[in-house]
């Protein structure tokens, strides 16, 4: 097994690249499965763990994927199979999104319910409900969810979720696409991993009005043809790598990153003091010589996001004064803090509330990760750690992040990955 060793107290400084967006490349991957026939290109898809898992999953499924680099090519002629098995989609929900695209095209799909993840239950009850409003008959057999429609296919209907949820919207979507008539769907996710899977199944032929809006209107195709498509840049491994920079006290310029899939976040930076200069693709911090307290809520977007909540209490660990960290979105998603506590840090949590007590000095030591953002916080928090830290269980850190030691030592950072045994 692999963790990674840093020694903390260098400024980091420098210019790194962000890569391809996980959590755009996932649905852009499940979405190929919708044309017939022809060979669909995704560029700038990055290199890692989940990718890989669901690249399997695809050809679990009978589809062809061929990776160059980050240039996956997706030939879904041959499917033979619509179901998702249980070892796959435990290992990462997001196997959930070949649902809306088998139902889609062929009429049924049957995917193992996802397990649950270190940060409490993750339903996908908005998932199913989708699905039936556009006709499918959903039933929950020995832990798998059979959706079948009848003959005549998805039929358009009206989705109104009660949440804004990134997943169900993407399902919705590659459902809609294909369906007989007109869907509408409203409180649609604005995220901009949202956003490009709509611009691609554009380019594939399927009619969408409102990408970025909250009401979606889709106009359902006989058939969409394969395309190729550029993913969008990780916004929040963009701003994993800022707060790597200002927790250091340096200054950082992230390259292919879009400044404005991180306005909260990068006024949040701002109200530490941080300095943020921005281009069309870059955006450089430079650290102030004291960081102020910020309280932030974690919301859907454009609000700030919850991918970052785990990051930002590290970084105000390090800030002068108290601040207070609401997650609305994940009210479990505080395994982290424990952790942050044994390298001295100072954190209170009272139900999806933490208060962060600042600055504290950090001392390296031994902590474990429990999901792939927590690895990150504990990653930044031995960055500023005096002395070692060794962080473990980092197969969740890379189901996230590429090469993330490579990019943090081109920043000056000294953090090696070295391989451990774990006692039974
Ligand atoms: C996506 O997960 C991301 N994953 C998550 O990123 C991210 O934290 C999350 O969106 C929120 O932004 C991918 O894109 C692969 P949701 P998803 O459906 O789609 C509830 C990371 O770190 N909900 O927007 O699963 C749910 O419990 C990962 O990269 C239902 O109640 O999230 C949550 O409270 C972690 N029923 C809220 O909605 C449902 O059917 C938002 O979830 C679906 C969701």
């Amino acid at each position: 097994m692999d963790k990674l060793v840093i020694r903390g107290g260098t400024k980091l400084g420098g210019t790194v690249h962000a890569s391809g967006s996980k959590n755009a490349a996932l649905p852009l991957m499940a979405a190929a499965l919708l044309p017939e026939n022809g060979r669909s290109t995704l560029r700038r898809i990055p290199d890692l763990k989940d990718i890989r898992t669901f690249s399997m999953l695809l050809e679990q499924l009978g589809a062809a994927v061929d990776a160059n680099g980050g240039v996956f090519s997706i030939n879904a002629e041959n499917i033979r199979s619509v179901r998702a098995p249980y070892e796959l989609v435990k290992q990462m929900r997001a196997s959930i999104y070949v649902l809306g695209p088998l139902l889609a095209r062929f009429g049924h799909a049957s995917v193992s319910l996802p397990g649950g993840c270190a940060f409490g239950p993750r339903p996908i009850d908005l998932h199913l409900m989708a699905m039936e409003k556009l006709g499918a008959t959903i039933a929950i057999d020995k832990g798998y969810i059979e959706a079948s429609v009848g003959p005549g296919g998805l039929k358009g209907g009206d989705i109104e979720f009660p949440i804004s949820t990134v997943g169900a919207t993407g399902n919705a979507l590659m459902a809609a696409v294909l369906a007989d008539g007109v869907t509408t769907i409203k409180n649609a996710s604005l995220e901009p991993e949202i956003v490009a899977l709509c611009d691609f199944l554009e380019t594939m032929g399927a009619e969408i009005e409102g990408a970025g809006t909250p009401s979606l209107r889709i106009t359902g195709v006989k058939r969409l043809h394969a395309a190729e498509f550029s993913n969008i840049f990780d916004r929040i491994e963009a701003a994993t790598l800022l707060t790597a920079g200002a927790i250091t006290g340096g200054e950082v310029c992230v390259t292919a990153v879009d400044p404005a899939h991180l306005t909260a976040v990068l006024r949040a930076f701002e109200q530490t003091g941080c300095e943020i200069v921005t281009d069309t693709e870059s955006v450089t911090l430079r650290s102030p010589e004291v960081l102020r307290r910020t309280d932030i809520i974690a919301n859907p977007y454009p609000l700030f996001p919850t991918d970052m909540q785990a990051q930002w209490i590290a970084l105000m660990t390090q800030a002068e004064g108290t601040s207070e960290i609401i997650d609305k979105v994940y009210h479990e998603r505080f395994k982290h803090i424990p952790e942050l506590n044994r390298l001295g840090a100072h954190i209170e949590i009272n139900d999806n509330e933490a208060t962060i007590h600042g600055p504290r000095k950090l001392t390296g030591t031994t902590v474990m990760s429990t999901d792939l953002r927590a690895s990150a916080c504990l990653v930044l928090a031995g960055l500023v750690a005096e002395g070692e830290t060794e962080v473990l269980r980092i197969y969740h850190l890379d189901r996230g992040y590429e090469q993330i030691e490579k990019k943090l030592s081109g920043l000056g950072a000294d953090i090696k990955r070295r391989q451990y045994q774990e006692f039974a």
